[in-house]
């Protein structure tokens, strides 16, 4: 969560490089944005609450051109070779400063990455950027970054927790520091400020006050003195340096650079970075380790997120369905020649044949995806798999033998429990795979190989789209473990090629199931109810409704009704069943029946066909026949759908819901 971008070099203007980069990264964080920037000895200092579009706005008063916009977005391959808490004082020059500086410093430093011509200060633009998803303190102009030290020489981004911030807090007000925010990334630049005093300058004070730091964090930092450097620092929280000519750039995600430059450093636990228009000089904080981080060139492409037609990217990225499992399956799924073919296992092959037991670990709708991926690979692979929540296996003490994989998923490949969970099986020794939609993110470089989603960018901070690529890839790695012995493995094959027509067709009920949401958005609680592999179904059912539209929503196992949540039931309380063909259909009418019996209102999806259903619930959505072990696949695009409407309906701000980011890094 939060953005960071930097920018220094001659080439461009570090106003718009930020303002641009924020636009890309905003997705991490979207209640406050901030920037400063040194242009030609003139300091420029602006926050404000709310998107980055106000803090555009708030350049563009404060005398900047115009600035382009763009989206995020990548595609390719990586690992896997295929205080005082004052509200805002709003209006024009709210948190605005611009002060001239002197431009005498000198440049210093090793080299890890080199290039271009000789820039000198004076010709050198400067500056970092930040948009904010709030950990300590309130959304206020004052808690927005960048934070400064008293006599605004020094400026800080933070993406991360400081952990010690309380104890380092009190020490520098002990030394006479005075603190303006609520956060703790405001104990940096004053702590910089600090050890400044040694005379040993800028980057032994920045090492310094880094190495007090506790926590999870990405840093960057400029000193008005020296304007022809920023600094970053990285622990457990992503950062990437992009190397251009006479330019470097500084993002959380390379999307926020990739259209500049592909060569990029990705900045390691633990490590430094002094940089100027002409070099990224990188040290290493961990005196144990050896080796520096080198520059790596990516070798994907820049791939725009447009919005087009459509009002929302969440409904757009619904409408992505069909494409989204053709693009999982392209490649993989050959039922003509009997065979699934997973390039980015091809590594780990001879291992794979050795696992007797698999660990999927993730977060939120990634780890719903994991829940039915468990019952894949059980009843495909006959393999025993545990399902954990990233932030719970992290800290657990279970034994694990070196038969054991484990697989991470995630979207943004930069979940901080997530990444945490694959870094704590290290020194294990055992396989860590990884199924990950975010090209060349962090998940993808910690696995020793994993199966890309190929979904594309995704815009809206509820994930769609990523889901059924991560079932589909669930599916395809079932197959790929069973070696062709299961049952299921021919006919599952075939159907998986049939799916992506029938996605079309459960997309093409938005109009009717726009007018069902319409129907129930007034109410203030449901229900999703499934069974089987229509049971995390229905876990991620709930989610979706009440991440978008705040109305409180569970999810259950058709099976568990009658063991507490029933009693939850009256007129008021509607649910949502997952009732399509399956061994296990009665049960679940009949848990459908009593739930009517209760007078509770009933939306079900059922398979085409299916007359009985009609009479028992309010309302159906008949889906496309298809394997009961994708049914999850067709089932989520119907609530999704639901949801989005819902919201709509609602009047909320679909892509950007209230509280939320799409990548959490932090804890
Ligand atoms: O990027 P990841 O898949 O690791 O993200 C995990 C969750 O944060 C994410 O799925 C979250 O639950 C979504 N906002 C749900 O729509």
């Amino acid at each position: 969560m939060c953005g960071i971008v930097g920018y220094i070099g001659t080439k461009d203007s570090s106003t718009d490089f930020v303002l641009a980069g924020l636009k890309a990264l905003e997705y991490r964080g979207y209640d406050s944005a901030g920037l400063v920037t040194i242009d030609n000895g003139r300091l420029k200092y602006l926050r404000d609450v709310g998107r980055v579009a106000n803090l555009e706005k708030l350049v563009k008063r404060n005398g900047h051109p115009a600035v382009a916009t763009r989206d995020n977005g990548l595609s390719g391959e990586g690992n896997f070779s295929e205080s005082s808490g004052q509200s805002r004082t709003s209006g024009t020059a709210a948190g605005a400063a611009q002060q001239k500086i002197d431009l005498s410093a000198k440049s210093t430093g090793g080299v890890a990455s080199s290039a271009g011509q000789q820039a000198s200060a004076a010709n050198v633009s400067c500056g970092i950027g930040h948009t904010r998803w709030a950990t300590h303190g309130s959304v206020t102009e004052f808690n927005a970054h960048p934070h400064a030290n008293s006599s605004r020489s020094i400026f800080v981004v933070c993406n991360g927790i400081i952990e010690n911030y309380q104890d380092l807090k009190a020490d520098l007000i002990k030394k006479g520091y005075k603190f303006k925010s609520e956060t703790d990334t405001e104990v940096i630049p004053h702590l910089i400020d600090h050890y400044l005093k040694t005379g040993d300058g800028f980057f032994a004070a920045f090492k310094t006050a880094i190495a007090d730091l506790r926590g999870a964090y990405a840093i960057a930092a400029v000193y008005t003195e020296e304007p022809e450097k920023i600094y970053a620092a990285r622990l457990s929280s992503p950062i990437v340096i992009g190397v251009g000519n006479g330019e470097h750039f500084l993002a959380s995600d390379p999307s926020a650079l990739i259209h500049k430059t592909k060569k990029v450093i990705f900045l390691n636990d633990f490590e430094v970075a002094e940089i100027s228009a002409n070099k990224a000089h990188i040290e290493s904080l961990d005196k144990t380790r050896k080796e520096i981080t080198q520059v790596v060139e990516l070798d994907y492409d820049h791939e725009e997120s447009e919005l087009g037609t459509f009002p929302h990217f969440m409904l757009k990225e619904i409408h992505e369905a069909p494409m989204t499992i053709k693009s999982a399956i392209r490649g993989r799924v050959k039922p003509d020649i009997k065979t699934i073919k997973l390039g980015g296992l091809e590594s780990v092959k001879q291992q794979l044949t050795l696992i007797d037991r698999i660990i999927i670990t993730a977060c939120g709708t990634s780890y719903y995806a994991g829940l039915i991926g468990e019952y894949l690979i059980e009843e495909i692979a006959g393999i025993p798999v545990e399902v954990q929540l990233a932030s719970e296996f992290k800290y657990r003490k279970e034994p694990l033998s070196r038969g054991t994989a484990v697989i991470a998923i995630s979207q943004s490949g930069e979940t901080a429990d997530t990444v945490a969970a694959i870094k704590k099986v290290e020194d294990y020794g055992i396989l860590k795979l990884g199924i990950v939609n975010a090209v060349g993110s962090t998940l993808t470089r910690i696995t020793d190989a994993g199966v890309y989603c190929h979904a594309g960018p995704e815009q809206s901070v509820a994930t769609t789209k990523a889901f059924l690529a991560q079932v589909t890839i669930l599916t395809e790695i079932a197959l790929h473990l069973s070696d062709g012995k299961s049952k299921l493995f021919t006919p599952l094959l075939k159907e998986l090629t049939n799916l992506p027509d029938k996605a079309q067709k459960v997309v093409e009920l938005a109009p009717a199931i726009e007018i069902l949401a319409k129907k129930y958005a007034h109410y203030r609680d449901f229900l999703f109810i499934g069974r089987n592999y229509l049971y995390p179904c229905a876990l991620e059912g709930a989610l979706k409704l009440k991440e978008i539209s705040y109305i409180h929503a569970e999810g259950c196992s058709a099976g568990e009704m009658k063991h507490g949540p029933l009693a939850m039931i009256d007129e008021n309380f509607p649910t949502f069943a997952l009732a399509c063909d399956s061994s296990l259909l009665d049960k679940t009418m009949s848990n459908i029946e009593e739930i009517k019996a209760r007078k509770g209102p009933i939306i079900a999806t059922a398979t085409v066909g299916n007359k009985k259903i009609k009479s028992i619930a309010d309302d159906v959505i008949y889906l496309p026949k298809t394997a009961e072990q994708l049914q999850p696949i067709l089932s989520v695009i119907a609530m999704q759908l639901f949801a989005y409407y819902i919201a709509v309906e609602k009047g909320l701000d679909v892509d950007r819901p209230r509280n939320l980011a799409k990548s959490v890094t932090v804890e």
